[in-house]
């Protein structure tokens, strides 16, 4: 039986070393990911949009903060629940991240193969 599980992550760097409402890059497990800290929070995105694959991190960031538009199309993708505005652009992976006080965490859902 498969089961999904999230492997929490620690990251090389903390929730100051973020310039506040810019997007950084960083590979994490393998994955080139988007890094944003503003008011909204702290949001973790794969680079890639799904829509046609252009680079996220050219993007630009919503006004509110809670959302990143993709320069190709202006598709935009909430950074929360990766919901696309425009309905047919398909849904961005988005990860948790979590502030502990040793650090900055990120959860990537992991399926394993046990019971
Ligand atoms: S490639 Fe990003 S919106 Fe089309």
């Amino acid at each position: 039986m498969f089961r999904k599980e999230t492997r929490w992550i620690k990251l090389s760097f903390s929730a100051s070393g973020l310039m506040e409402n810019s997007i950084e890059i960083a590979y994490v497990a393998g994955m080139k990911l988007c890094f944003v800290s503003n008011a909204q929070g702290i949001f973790a995105f794969e680079e890639k949009c799904p829509h046609n694959g252009f680079a996220l991190s050219a993007g630009t960031i919503t006004s509110d903060g809670k959302s990143i538009v993709c320069p190709l199309h202006r598709y935009a993708y909430d950074m929360k629940t990766g919901r696309c505005s425009h309905g047919s652009g398909g849904a961005a992976r988005v990860f948790p991240v979590e502030e502990r006080e040793d650090g900055l965490y990120i959860g990537v859902q992991e399926t394993r193969w046990g019971w």
